[in-house]
């Protein structure tokens, strides 16, 4: 395995995608976005359920440890973006924080 500095979870259970497609195409983008950018040692899991299904698709960022709601590609360009590449929060986005709780 390479070495990472960020693990970014994501849900692709079907409680957060109405028809069980959108989380997994949002995966699949995901990966895209982070091949595309080869500075980035950015490693993703997919997950089933994080149990807080609404507003989802739901993607966690680690070591911050930041929750958030990512429910189209233009946020998710966002996230990429701003917080895995300029280290910088897509604030309207997070709805939870490890350490601090909801937001
Ligand atoms: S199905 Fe995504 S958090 Fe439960």
């Amino acid at each position: 395995m390479r070495t990472h500095d960020k693990h970014v979870l994501m849900c692709t259970g079907s409680r957060c995608s109405a028809h069980n497609t959108e989380a997994a195409t949002l995966f699949q983008q995901l990966g895209q976005k982070i091949d595309a950018r080869p500075q980035l040692t950015v490693k993703r899991t997919r997950s089933n359920c994080f149990a807080v299904c609404k507003n989802g698709p739901i993607l966690v960022v680690y070591p911050e440890g930041v929750w958030y709601s990512c429910p189209d590609e233009t946020v998710l360009e966002r996230i990429v973006s701003e917080h895995l590449e300029q280290g910088n929060e897509v604030s309207e986005q997070v709805f939870h924080r490890l350490g601090t709780g909801d937001v």
